[in-house]
């Protein structure tokens, strides 16, 4: 894997290119994902693409784990606007990834800055060429072996080696309705990786839905490697979360019927859930109120001290009120439009 050298000779640079139609839920998701696989690194962000300093590479993880990346990759050469980057590319990292044996292709990905067509297309064959001069490599535009992205901003050009992610894909694919057992209340696969992630699930560590319904942030969490446990008042839905579970090949779960307000668990890592809110809901409103605000209670219980909690509610609820209230450090308060009656509230709070 290449590197470029910064002032910290044991750091390396790294991007991300994040997807989806909330920006800030997809940076907090990865922000999450780089503290859980490196302790210290920072990530600046300009608008979709995010620069990782980092100790160790993240790029495995991050294409594994994440829902909301595009795309991840090391950062090869950079330079303050585009003649300054094309006099950059020497030797070095490029030649650790391609020779005369290789092929690449080249893309530009612009943000806060602006190319007219034709510069845009010039620039693109003046990196290709001396990208080949520097590595003897050819060019392939289907079929690459390495897949070279420069990312163009206001006040850098960063030649970045790019590696496509497909989890979004896979999620995307995992619909409540393609499940073995739906209903309608059942979180998609999508967003329950996500909160997953924000929560900082690890494999081995346990993790609680305590309104659990028909499994999908269970499923989620099981995939990473959790042990997981879901509590719901409902038989049938649990009934579901389990055929779900199953499905999937897991099979060490706890699924539990009772009610959430008197949770008969004495220890777990994290908690990720979302309480019944919304239209169709019967528990709406204050009902909804009461049942985050015995959640919180309880979880400061048995949730040892550092533990997330990853909670999906509607604005209405005001959660973080209830979080502020019992001092609890909110890390994480997101707001995501759905439609013109319901605005969603992602909140992650270190217990
Ligand atoms: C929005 S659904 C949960 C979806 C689920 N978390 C998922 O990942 O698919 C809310 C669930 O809370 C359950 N519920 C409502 N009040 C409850 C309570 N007091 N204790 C336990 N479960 C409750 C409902 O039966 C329903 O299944």
């Amino acid at each position: 894997m290449a590197i470029i050298s910064t002032s910290d000779a044991s750091v390396s640079k790294y991007y991300v290119h994040i997807s989806g139609s909330d920006i800030e839920l997809a940076r907090a998701e990865i922000e999450s994902l780089v503290d859980l696989h490196s302790i210290g690194v920072g990530i600046l962000w300009y608008g979709r693409l995010g620069f990782i300093d980092c100790k160790s590479n993240p790029i495995p993880f991050l294409l594994s784990r994440a829902a909301l990346v595009r795309e991840v990759g090391n950062v090869l050469h950079e330079g303050s606007d585009p003649e300054t980057l094309l006099n950059r590319i020497t030797k070095g990292p490029l030649t650790e990834i391609l020779n005369s044996k290789r092929s690449f292709s080249v893309r530009i990905y612009t943000t806060d800055y602006y190319f007219e067509e034709e510069e845009k297309q010039q620039f693109i064959i003046d990196v290709g060429k001396r990208i080949q001069e520097v590595t003897r490599a050819s060019v392939s535009l289907n079929h690459a072996d390495v897949n070279i992205v420069v990312n163009v901003i206001h006040n850098k050009v960063v030649l970045c080696e790019a590696f496509k992610s497909y989890q979004r894909q896979v999620l995307t694919q995992r619909t409540p309705s393609a499940r073995a057992f739906f209903h309608p209340s059942m979180m998609n696969a999508l967003l329950a990786r996500v909160m997953c992630n924000i929560a900082s699930v690890q494999p081995d560590q346990s993790v609680l839905d305590p309104f659990c319904g028909g499994g999908g942030i269970l499923c989620e969490a099981a995939l990473i490697g959790a042990q997981v446990t879901g509590i719901d008042m409902n038989w049938r839905l649990l009934k579901g979360a389990q055929k779900n579970l199953i499905d999937l090949n897991i099979s060490d779960f706890s699924l539990i019927q009772g009610d959430s307000r008197k949770i008969p668990v004495s220890y777990m890592d994290s908690i990720v859930t979302d309480p019944p809110y919304g239209r169709t809901s019967s528990t709406r409103g204050e009902n909804a109120i009461r049942l985050v605000s015995s959640l919180i209670e309880q979880s400061i219980e048995f949730v040892e001290n550092g533990g997330r909690l990853c909670i999906c509610g509607s604005q209405e609820m005001n959660m973080r009120n209830l979080f502020d209230q019992v001092g609890l450090s909110v890390k994480y308060d997101i707001l995501i439009p759905i439609h013109s009656g319901l605005t969603r509230n992602i909140l992650a709070v270190e217990l």
